[in-house]
Protein backbone atom coordinates (compact mmCIF):
# COMPACT_ATOMS: atom_id res chain seq x y z
CA UNK A 1 0.00 0.00 0.00
CA UNK A 2 0.95 3.42 -0.91
CA UNK A 3 -0.23 6.38 1.57
CA UNK A 4 -2.64 4.00 2.69
CA UNK A 5 -5.05 4.44 0.37
CA UNK A 6 -3.29 3.15 -3.48
CA UNK A 7 -3.24 -0.50 -3.66
CA UNK A 8 -0.22 -1.08 -5.10
CA UNK A 9 -0.31 -5.09 -5.42
CA UNK A 10 -2.60 -7.99 -3.52
CA UNK A 11 -1.09 -11.53 -3.52
CA UNK A 12 -3.48 -14.53 -2.12
CA UNK A 13 -2.53 -17.52 -1.41
CA UNK A 14 -5.82 -19.57 -0.95
CA UNK A 15 -5.50 -22.94 0.97
CA UNK A 16 -8.74 -23.67 0.50
CA UNK A 17 -8.04 -27.00 -1.66
CA UNK A 18 -6.02 -28.37 1.18
CA UNK A 19 -8.83 -28.19 3.32
CA UNK A 20 -11.85 -28.69 1.94
CA UNK A 21 -12.23 -32.26 1.86
CA UNK A 22 -12.04 -32.36 5.70
CA UNK A 23 -15.02 -29.50 5.31
CA UNK A 24 -13.29 -27.06 7.52
CA UNK A 25 -9.75 -25.70 8.19
CA UNK A 26 -7.37 -28.21 9.84
CA UNK A 27 -4.76 -25.80 12.17
CA UNK A 28 -1.58 -28.38 11.99
CA UNK A 29 -2.34 -27.90 7.58
CA UNK A 30 -2.60 -24.41 7.69
CA UNK A 31 0.34 -23.65 9.45
CA UNK A 32 1.67 -25.77 6.74
CA UNK A 33 0.45 -24.12 4.07
CA UNK A 34 1.73 -20.78 5.67
CA UNK A 35 4.99 -22.02 5.76
CA UNK A 36 4.80 -22.84 2.15
CA UNK A 37 3.40 -20.10 0.53
CA UNK A 38 5.10 -17.37 2.39
CA UNK A 39 8.38 -16.50 0.75
CA UNK A 40 7.01 -16.89 -2.66
CA UNK A 41 3.57 -14.82 -1.65
CA UNK A 42 5.76 -11.79 -0.30
CA UNK A 43 8.01 -12.32 -3.13
CA UNK A 44 4.98 -11.54 -5.77
CA UNK A 45 3.54 -8.89 -3.96
CA UNK A 46 6.64 -6.48 -3.63
CA UNK A 47 7.05 -7.47 -7.61
CA UNK A 48 3.70 -7.07 -8.52
CA UNK A 49 4.37 -3.47 -6.62
CA UNK A 50 7.55 -3.21 -8.26
CA UNK A 51 9.04 -2.03 -4.95
CA UNK A 52 11.76 -3.63 -2.91
CA UNK A 53 11.98 -4.39 0.75
CA UNK A 54 14.69 -2.05 1.33
CA UNK A 55 11.93 0.73 0.50
CA UNK A 56 9.19 -0.10 2.47
CA UNK A 57 8.39 2.67 5.48
CA UNK A 58 6.72 -0.45 7.68
CA UNK A 59 5.27 -3.54 7.36
CA UNK A 60 2.98 -4.86 9.18
CA UNK A 61 1.13 -8.21 9.95
CA UNK A 62 -1.52 -10.10 11.77
CA UNK A 63 -0.46 -11.14 15.33
CA UNK A 64 -3.97 -11.99 16.44
CA UNK A 65 -6.40 -13.44 17.17
CA UNK A 66 -6.60 -16.80 14.95
CA UNK A 67 -5.01 -20.40 14.65
CA UNK A 68 -1.68 -19.19 16.45
CA UNK A 69 0.17 -22.16 13.95
CA UNK A 70 -0.29 -19.73 11.05
CA UNK A 71 0.17 -16.22 12.74
CA UNK A 72 3.34 -17.45 14.31
CA UNK A 73 4.34 -17.99 10.37
CA UNK A 74 3.68 -14.46 9.15
CA UNK A 75 4.71 -12.84 12.75
CA UNK A 76 7.62 -14.50 12.23
CA UNK A 77 8.76 -14.07 9.28
CA UNK A 78 8.02 -10.23 9.32
CA UNK A 79 9.96 -9.45 12.39
CA UNK A 80 13.02 -11.51 10.32
CA UNK A 81 12.42 -9.08 7.62
CA UNK A 82 12.38 -6.16 9.55
CA UNK A 83 15.04 -6.79 11.48
CA UNK A 84 17.37 -7.93 8.60
CA UNK A 85 16.28 -4.73 6.90
CA UNK A 86 15.94 -2.23 10.05
CA UNK A 87 12.18 -2.00 8.81
CA UNK A 88 9.49 -0.97 11.61
CA UNK A 89 7.00 -3.88 12.39
CA UNK A 90 3.39 -3.00 13.05
CA UNK A 91 1.57 -5.75 14.60
CA UNK A 92 -2.91 -5.52 13.30
CA UNK A 93 -5.43 -7.35 15.00
CA UNK A 94 -7.19 -9.43 12.09
CA UNK A 95 -10.98 -7.71 12.97
CA UNK A 96 -9.21 -4.00 12.52
CA UNK A 97 -8.10 -5.36 9.59
CA UNK A 98 -11.40 -6.19 7.98
CA UNK A 99 -13.24 -3.30 9.53
CA UNK A 100 -10.36 -0.48 7.99
CA UNK A 101 -10.82 -2.92 4.65
CA UNK A 102 -14.33 -1.09 4.65
CA UNK A 103 -13.42 2.51 3.92
CA UNK A 104 -9.85 2.75 2.23
CA UNK A 105 -9.22 6.07 1.54
CA UNK A 106 -12.36 6.99 2.94
CA UNK A 107 -12.87 9.52 5.79
CA UNK A 108 -15.66 8.82 7.80
CA UNK A 109 -17.28 11.15 10.50
CA UNK A 110 -17.02 9.39 13.89
CA UNK A 111 -18.15 7.98 16.32
CA UNK A 112 -19.31 4.98 13.63
CA UNK A 113 -20.77 1.19 14.31
CA UNK A 114 -18.61 -1.79 12.47
CA UNK A 115 -20.09 -5.26 11.78
CA UNK A 116 -17.54 -7.90 11.70
CA UNK A 117 -19.09 -11.10 10.06
CA UNK A 118 -16.42 -13.81 9.85
CA UNK A 119 -16.05 -17.51 9.63
CA UNK A 120 -14.54 -16.82 13.37
CA UNK A 121 -16.62 -13.98 14.51
CA UNK A 122 -19.89 -11.78 15.11
CA UNK A 123 -18.78 -8.63 16.45
CA UNK A 124 -19.91 -5.09 16.72
CA UNK A 125 -17.85 -2.40 17.75
CA UNK A 126 -18.25 1.21 18.08
CA UNK A 127 -15.28 3.71 16.50
CA UNK A 128 -14.68 6.25 18.49
CA UNK A 129 -12.08 7.49 16.26
CA UNK A 130 -9.58 6.71 13.95
CA UNK A 131 -8.33 3.44 15.05
CA UNK A 132 -10.04 3.37 18.81
CA UNK A 133 -12.39 0.49 19.44
CA UNK A 134 -15.48 -0.35 22.27
CA UNK A 135 -16.98 -3.43 22.05
CA UNK A 136 -20.65 -3.56 21.40
CA UNK A 137 -21.58 -6.56 21.51
CA UNK A 138 -20.91 -10.39 19.75
CA UNK A 139 -21.96 -13.30 18.93
CA UNK A 140 -22.76 -16.15 21.91
CA UNK A 141 -22.47 -18.81 20.40
CA UNK A 142 -21.42 -19.28 16.77
CA UNK A 143 -20.46 -16.96 14.16
CA UNK A 144 -22.43 -16.17 11.06
CA UNK A 145 -19.91 -17.44 8.61
CA UNK A 146 -19.61 -20.48 10.71
CA UNK A 147 -23.33 -20.86 10.84
CA UNK A 148 -23.09 -20.95 6.93
CA UNK A 149 -19.94 -23.64 7.01
CA UNK A 150 -22.11 -25.95 9.43
CA UNK A 151 -25.29 -25.61 7.33
CA UNK A 152 -23.36 -26.55 4.31
CA UNK A 153 -21.28 -29.10 5.57
CA UNK A 154 -24.78 -30.89 6.65
CA UNK A 155 -26.30 -30.80 3.04
CA UNK A 156 -23.41 -31.80 1.67
CA UNK A 157 -22.48 -28.40 -0.14
CA UNK A 158 -18.65 -28.08 0.07
CA UNK A 159 -16.56 -25.92 2.51
CA UNK A 160 -16.57 -22.52 3.01
CA UNK A 161 -20.40 -23.10 2.95
CA UNK A 162 -20.95 -18.66 2.31
CA UNK A 163 -20.95 -18.19 -1.17
CA UNK A 164 -22.35 -21.33 -2.13
CA UNK A 165 -25.41 -20.60 0.06
CA UNK A 166 -25.12 -17.36 -1.19
CA UNK A 167 -25.63 -18.31 -4.69
CA UNK A 168 -28.16 -20.98 -4.49
CA UNK A 169 -30.46 -18.71 -2.18
CA UNK A 170 -30.64 -16.49 -5.13
CA UNK A 171 -32.78 -19.28 -6.36
CA UNK A 172 -35.63 -19.64 -3.66
CA UNK A 173 -37.93 -18.40 -1.67
CA UNK A 174 -36.45 -16.59 1.44
CA UNK A 175 -40.16 -16.61 3.08
CA UNK A 176 -41.23 -20.12 2.50
CA UNK A 177 -39.61 -21.00 5.94
CA UNK A 178 -40.46 -18.72 9.15
CA UNK A 179 -37.08 -19.48 11.14
CA UNK A 180 -37.20 -17.29 14.05
CA UNK A 181 -35.17 -15.22 15.44
CA UNK A 182 -33.49 -16.17 18.70
CA UNK A 183 -34.66 -14.36 22.53
CA UNK A 184 -31.92 -12.95 23.83
CA UNK A 185 -31.76 -11.67 27.22
CA UNK A 186 -29.37 -8.87 28.02
CA UNK A 187 -27.24 -6.78 25.73
CA UNK A 188 -29.04 -5.92 22.75
CA UNK A 189 -26.21 -5.94 20.37
CA UNK A 190 -25.58 -9.67 20.97
CA UNK A 191 -25.74 -12.44 18.12
CA UNK A 192 -27.04 -15.79 18.16
CA UNK A 193 -27.03 -18.20 15.53
CA UNK A 194 -26.73 -21.92 16.84
CA UNK A 195 -30.53 -22.18 17.10
CA UNK A 196 -30.56 -21.42 13.86
CA UNK A 197 -28.17 -23.80 12.47
CA UNK A 198 -30.50 -26.89 14.76
CA UNK A 199 -33.43 -25.66 13.71
CA UNK A 200 -31.87 -26.00 10.02
CA UNK A 201 -30.32 -29.72 11.29
CA UNK A 202 -34.03 -30.29 12.35
CA UNK A 203 -35.62 -29.35 9.06
CA UNK A 204 -33.02 -31.72 7.53
CA UNK A 205 -33.70 -34.77 9.60
CA UNK A 206 -37.34 -34.33 8.96
CA UNK A 207 -36.71 -35.09 5.52
CA UNK A 208 -35.44 -38.15 2.78
CA UNK A 209 -32.48 -36.23 2.18
CA UNK A 210 -29.37 -38.76 2.72
CA UNK A 211 -29.34 -39.20 -1.21
CA UNK A 212 -29.29 -36.18 -2.68
CA UNK A 213 -26.76 -35.13 0.34
CA UNK A 214 -24.18 -37.81 -0.88
CA UNK A 215 -24.81 -37.00 -4.22
CA UNK A 216 -23.24 -33.35 -3.79
CA UNK A 217 -20.78 -34.45 -1.32
CA UNK A 218 -19.55 -37.09 -4.58
CA UNK A 219 -18.76 -33.52 -6.94
CA UNK A 220 -15.49 -32.26 -6.61
CA UNK A 221 -15.75 -28.69 -6.53
CA UNK A 222 -19.47 -28.59 -7.75
CA UNK A 223 -20.15 -25.28 -10.08
CA UNK A 224 -23.68 -23.65 -9.19
CA UNK A 225 -25.15 -25.00 -12.12
CA UNK A 226 -24.32 -28.90 -10.87
CA UNK A 227 -25.33 -28.10 -7.27
CA UNK A 228 -28.86 -26.68 -8.56
CA UNK A 229 -29.33 -29.59 -10.51
CA UNK A 230 -28.54 -32.00 -7.18
CA UNK A 231 -31.32 -29.79 -4.81
CA UNK A 232 -34.78 -29.76 -5.02
CA UNK A 233 -36.47 -26.67 -4.94
CA UNK A 234 -37.50 -27.03 -0.94
CA UNK A 235 -33.97 -27.44 0.15
CA UNK A 236 -32.77 -24.38 -1.94
CA UNK A 237 -36.21 -22.19 -0.35
CA UNK A 238 -34.55 -23.61 3.07
CA UNK A 239 -31.74 -22.48 2.45
CA UNK A 240 -32.86 -18.51 1.06
CA UNK A 241 -34.97 -18.44 4.21
CA UNK A 242 -31.76 -19.33 6.15
CA UNK A 243 -29.75 -17.02 4.93
CA UNK A 244 -33.15 -14.23 4.83
CA UNK A 245 -32.90 -14.69 8.68
CA UNK A 246 -29.20 -14.32 9.18
CA UNK A 247 -29.32 -10.84 7.17
CA UNK A 248 -32.17 -9.96 9.14
CA UNK A 249 -30.40 -10.36 12.67
CA UNK A 250 -26.94 -9.20 11.44
CA UNK A 251 -29.17 -5.81 10.04
CA UNK A 252 -31.40 -5.78 12.33
CA UNK A 253 -29.05 -5.56 15.19
CA UNK A 254 -26.32 -3.69 13.80
CA UNK A 255 -29.03 -1.15 12.57
CA UNK A 256 -30.27 -0.48 16.15
CA UNK A 257 -26.71 -0.38 17.81
CA UNK A 258 -25.60 2.29 15.58
CA UNK A 259 -29.14 4.36 16.24
CA UNK A 260 -28.57 3.84 19.74
CA UNK A 261 -25.22 5.19 19.62
CA UNK A 262 -25.45 8.01 17.31
CA UNK A 263 -23.30 6.43 14.75
CA UNK A 264 -22.35 8.71 11.84
CA UNK A 265 -21.48 5.65 9.54
CA UNK A 266 -22.16 1.90 9.44
CA UNK A 267 -18.74 -0.20 8.31
CA UNK A 268 -19.62 -3.90 7.46
CA UNK A 269 -16.42 -6.60 6.87
CA UNK A 270 -15.37 -9.96 7.17
CA UNK A 271 -16.27 -12.74 4.84
CA UNK A 272 -19.77 -12.83 5.15
CA UNK A 273 -19.78 -9.03 4.07
CA UNK A 274 -19.06 -10.55 0.35
CA UNK A 275 -22.44 -11.55 0.70
CA UNK A 276 -24.40 -10.64 -2.25
CA UNK A 277 -28.34 -11.19 -0.50
CA UNK A 278 -26.91 -8.91 2.25
CA UNK A 279 -25.64 -5.97 0.25
CA UNK A 280 -29.18 -5.95 -1.48
CA UNK A 281 -30.81 -6.19 1.87
CA UNK A 282 -29.03 -2.47 3.08
CA UNK A 283 -30.11 -1.17 0.03
CA UNK A 284 -33.52 -1.32 0.68
CA UNK A 285 -32.89 -0.11 4.49
CA UNK A 286 -33.86 3.75 5.01
CA UNK A 287 -30.95 4.49 7.25
CA UNK A 288 -29.84 8.08 7.71
CA UNK A 289 -26.33 6.87 8.03
CA UNK A 290 -24.25 6.01 5.22
CA UNK A 291 -23.18 2.10 4.81
CA UNK A 292 -19.59 1.42 3.95
CA UNK A 293 -18.84 -2.06 2.48
CA UNK A 294 -15.23 -3.38 1.22
CA UNK A 295 -14.68 -4.14 -2.46
CA UNK A 296 -15.81 -7.89 -2.40
CA UNK A 297 -12.78 -9.13 -2.29
CA UNK A 298 -11.42 -7.12 0.05
CA UNK A 299 -14.30 -8.67 2.17
CA UNK A 300 -12.93 -12.42 2.69
CA UNK A 301 -9.52 -12.44 4.40
CA UNK A 302 -6.43 -10.67 2.64
CA UNK A 303 -3.23 -8.73 3.12
CA UNK A 304 -4.53 -5.49 1.78
CA UNK A 305 -6.62 -5.06 4.69
CA UNK A 306 -3.81 -5.68 7.32
CA UNK A 307 -1.77 -3.36 4.68
CA UNK A 308 -4.29 -0.89 5.42
CA UNK A 309 -5.12 -1.61 9.14
CA UNK A 310 -1.27 -1.06 9.62
CA UNK A 311 -1.68 2.36 8.16
CA UNK A 312 -3.98 3.89 10.72
CA UNK A 313 -1.51 2.54 13.15
CA UNK A 314 1.74 4.11 11.32
CA UNK A 315 0.06 7.41 11.53
CA UNK A 316 -0.01 7.30 14.69
CA UNK A 317 3.51 5.69 15.31
CA UNK A 318 1.72 2.57 17.11
CA UNK A 319 4.84 0.38 15.87
CA UNK A 320 5.60 -2.91 17.56
CA UNK A 321 8.75 -4.36 19.23
CA UNK A 322 10.82 -7.44 17.77
CA UNK A 323 9.42 -9.47 20.78
CA UNK A 324 5.39 -8.63 19.48
CA UNK A 325 3.51 -12.38 20.69
CA UNK A 326 0.99 -14.06 18.29
CA UNK A 327 -2.52 -14.26 20.36
CA UNK A 328 -4.76 -16.50 19.44
CA UNK A 329 -7.32 -14.80 21.60
CA UNK A 330 -6.34 -11.31 21.10
CA UNK A 331 -9.61 -8.57 21.67
CA UNK A 332 -9.59 -5.79 19.69
CA UNK A 333 -11.62 -3.56 22.38
CA UNK A 334 -13.52 -4.68 25.79
O1 LIG B 1 -13.02 -13.22 6.99
P1 LIG B 1 -12.93 -14.57 6.42
O2 LIG B 1 -12.34 -14.73 5.05
O3 LIG B 1 -12.09 -15.50 7.38
C1 LIG B 1 -12.23 -15.42 8.76
O4 LIG B 1 -11.65 -14.49 9.35
O5 LIG B 1 -13.00 -16.26 9.28
O6 LIG B 1 -14.39 -15.20 6.46
C2 LIG B 1 -14.64 -16.50 6.03
C3 LIG B 1 -16.10 -16.81 6.28
C4 LIG B 1 -16.47 -18.25 6.01
O7 LIG B 1 -17.27 -18.72 7.08
C5 LIG B 1 -17.28 -18.16 4.72
O8 LIG B 1 -18.28 -19.17 4.61
C6 LIG B 1 -17.90 -16.79 4.85
O9 LIG B 1 -16.90 -15.99 5.42
N1 LIG B 1 -18.27 -16.23 3.54
C7 LIG B 1 -19.54 -15.90 3.21
C8 LIG B 1 -19.51 -15.49 1.86
N2 LIG B 1 -18.22 -15.55 1.42
C9 LIG B 1 -17.48 -16.01 2.47
N3 LIG B 1 -20.68 -15.96 3.93
C10 LIG B 1 -21.81 -15.58 3.33
N4 LIG B 1 -21.88 -15.19 2.04
C11 LIG B 1 -20.76 -15.12 1.27
N5 LIG B 1 -20.86 -14.72 0.00
ZN1 LIG C 1 -11.12 -12.79 8.52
Amino acid sequence: MEDGTKILSSSVASQLDAHRKYGGVVPELASREHVRAIVAIVREALEMANTRLEDLDAIAVTNGPGLVGSLLVGLTYAKALCFAHNIPLIGVHHLEGHIQAAIIGIDIEYPALALVASGGHTHLFECLSEGKYRLEGRTRDDAAGEAYDKVSKLLGLGYPGGPVIDALAAHGNPRAVRFTSPKLKGNLSDFSFSGLKTAVLRWTEARDLGAAIEARKRCHKPSIEQLLELTDQETIDMLASFQWLVIEELLNRAGRAATRIGAKALLIGGGVAANRGLREAVKARRWDFPVYFPETKWSTDNGVMIAVAGYVRWKQKRFSGLDLKAQANLPLAQ
